[in-house]
Formats: C-alpha cells, structure tokens, sequence
C-alpha cells in the first residue's frame, strides 16, 4: 500500500501571495534599486527589463552550478550585477524550495500558529535576501497567521550589501515585523542564553562554506525552537554530504533528536558511509509564474523540478503524525533490477539502505515518497 501523508507530489507551488510578489514587487524592486538609468528605475518591469538582466543571471547560474571555487563564490554578492541577479531569480528560485518543504511538512509549522498572541522570532542564518524567511512568512500568512502576531526577524549574513536589500524589502513586505541585521560571519555569531527563537532557517549556506559551525547548530538545537531547525542545500553530493555529517554529529550529542524530514528514523544514515550515492530529492512543480518562468526557460528550460537536499530538526515536543507510523522514506526512482528483471527502489534503513522490488502496485513510488513497503 503507498501512503502520500504529505503532498508529496502535488505538482504545484501554491502560494499566491509569494507568486505575486515574485512577478510584481520583487521586479519592481530590482528594477528601482539596480537599473543603470534613473529615467527606466520609475518604469514598470517588462519583458525588456527582463532581457536586459538575463547575461548576468546567466553567468551566475554557471558561477553558482558550476564553479566550485569558495573564494570566487564568496565575493559575488559584493557585485551589484550578482545581487540583482540573485533577487531577480535565485529568491524565488530557493524560495519555492523553501516553500515546497514548508508545504510537505505543515504539521512542523503548527506551534508557530497556535499561540496568536506569542511572538515568532525567525533565525535566518546566511540569510542573503531573507529568501526563506520570506517563503515562511507568507506561507504561515497562507495557513492563517494572525496579523496581529508580534514577529522578530534575525538575519545573519556576511554580506553587507544583500542585508541592506533583505531589509528594504522585509520592511515592505512585512511592516510590522521587528527586524535585526547581524552582519557577521556566521561561525562568530554567538547567540545569547536569553536569546529564544520559533523557528532557525538555514538555506544554502553550507555549500558556500568550508567548514560546517557545527557548534552553533548544537547549540540552537539545545534552544529547541518550536518550529525546529531546517537546514535547505543543494542536491549535490559535497552539500548533502554536509547535512548528512552534521545530523551524525548532533545525534551523538543527543540520541533523542528527533527529524521533521526527510529522515523517519534516528539512527545512522545509510549514506553515512557510502560514498557512492546521497541524499536527495527532485519533486515535480508546476510553477505559475511568468517572470520566473521566462528567465528559467531562457536559461535551460522551464523548471518542472525543484532539486534539493534538506535536514529538518524537530522540537523535542514535536509529535510526527500517526498516519507517518510505520513508514520507509524512498530514496531513488525506479531503476531495473537485472537479477529479478524488475523494477526496484532503495528504501532508507538504519546504517543500510535496503533495496526494493517494485510489484506492480508499487511502480508510480518516486524518490521522497513515504511508504508502507
Ligand atoms: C546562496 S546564498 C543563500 C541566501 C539565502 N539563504 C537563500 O537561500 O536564498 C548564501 C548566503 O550566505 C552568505 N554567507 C556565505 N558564507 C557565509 C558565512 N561564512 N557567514 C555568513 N554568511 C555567509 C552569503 O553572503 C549569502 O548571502
């Protein structure tokens, strides 16, 4: 029996209030606040301005994808060419991955809502433009956050330039939210006893760094914020591998943590010690956006998959639901197995990962379903 407990698959971001704001304000905004003329700056963004922005989204896509220099990446948001590109494209790009997780596991987000009178405190660590605070504010906004919720945003980042971006765009977008910029490098940021957070958000911060801070994630899971702690990388093997390698760590601090997702079990990764292969997953989209989806057609083909590798550490009072009982996470899409002549999928097992034949129920099982096997 396959069991879809989440949405797993629902090809569509739904969120109309981030999919505005990505085709409207957020061009808007690049528009004012990067345009080389001052007389276009007051214009609205149109298929020209896009145009003129994609030569330098382009070469960050292959900066980005490509380039795995840490110092050459490191200095690109210092760029006013990159900053733009980064806003016009790989915000919402990141943020629909944001969102789509936020989406499969909504059951995580609940204590945020419950309480409309306590404040919510994001930590956003290498926050850039405040991506995934933005895609958690909306899509808390989405699932009923009252509007009188007093909200606090801390946003980390070493990059001065894209702080003062997250922050002209935050105060637009939520203005009443109380906001702190901490421009520091994230391994000396120190977070106070009486410092308490809702929920941590960290996106695609790993990748760009040598050396994981595994000390401060230790020490924000000791804090155990309600909402937990979300850690969002690419799909590569160097990023996953890094997520992998902390959640090894914490657990042998703490055998009781517990994960939101993608894991369904707390004991060692099957990929601990494999080499060969990584977690991580490509879910189906369907994306309506229409500047989005240019720029992504432009530079590749329209996107119909967001690829990602996430950690998402639970509170100690996080209860999974009872339908998730019992279920084994899918770790690969179908491939043939020559022995049986079948189809068969990995399943995830403790330390192992197990290998599965598929019957004929079982053939639509894709990476990251849950499933009863
Ligand atoms: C790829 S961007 C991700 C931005 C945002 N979190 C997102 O998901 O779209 C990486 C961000 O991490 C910041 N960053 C990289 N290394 C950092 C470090 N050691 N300390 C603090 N911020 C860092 C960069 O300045 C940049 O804003």
């Amino acid at each position: 029996m396959t069991i879809r407990p989440m949405n797993q698959f629902i090809p569509l971001v739904q969120n109309k209030a981030l999919l505005d704001w990505v085709d409207t304000e957020l061009p808007q905004y690049v528009k004012t606040h990067y345009s080389p003329n001052q007389k276009w700056k007051k214009t609205p963004f149109d298929q020209k301005d896009a145009s003129f922005y994609l030569s330098a989204i382009e070469e960050l896509s292959e900066l980005l994808t490509l380039d795995r220099n840490f110092s050459k990446k490191q200095a690109y948001l210092n760029l006013p060419k990159f900053r733009s590109s980064y806003l016009l494209y790989f915000l919402p790009l990141q943020a629909f991955k944001f969102l789509y997780t936020f989406q499969m596991h909504l059951e995580a987000l609940k204590p945020l809502l419950e309480n409309p009178k306590k404040e919510i405190h994001i930590l956003d660590c290498g926050s850039g433009p405040a991506t995934a605070s933005i895609a958690l504010l909306l899509e808390l906004k989405r699932n009923g956050l009252n509007p009188n919720t007093p909200i606090r945003i801390t946003l980390v980042d070493d990059n001065q330039a894209i702080l003062k971006d997250a922050k002209a765009i935050l105060k637009k977008l939520v203005p009443h939210a109380y906001i702190q910029y901490v421009h520091c490098s994230i391994e000396r940021f120190k977070p106070q006893a009486e410092d308490t957070y809702s929920i941590v958000l960290v996106g695609h911060l790993l990748n760009e760094m040598k050396k994981t801070p595994i000390q401060l994630f230790a020490q924000l899971a000791q804090k155990d914020p309600a909402g937990g702690i979300l850690f969002l990388e690419p799909a590569i093997d160097t990023a996953s591998r890094k997520l992998i390698e902390l959640r090894e760590i914490l657990l042998e601090e703490n055998k009781k943590i517990q994960f939101v997702g993608p894991c369904l079990h707390s004991e060692r990764c099957p990929f601990f010690n494999d080499n060969k292969d990584w977690c991580h997953f490509s879910f189906p989209v369907q994306i309506e956006s229409k500047w989005f989806n240019w720029l992504s057609k432009q530079l590749s083909e329209k996107k119909s998959w967001l690829k990602f590798s996430y950690l998402w550490i639970a509170s100690a009072q996080f209860k999974k639901a009872n339908s998730s009982k019992n279920l084994k996470l899918v770790l690969t899409d179908p491939m043939d197995d020559m022995k049986s002549k079948q189809k068969a999928v990995l399943i995830c097992e403790p330390n192992k990962t197990r290998r599965y034949l598929l019957n004929s129920n079982e053939k639509h099982w894709l990476r990251g379903m849950r499933v009863k096997p």
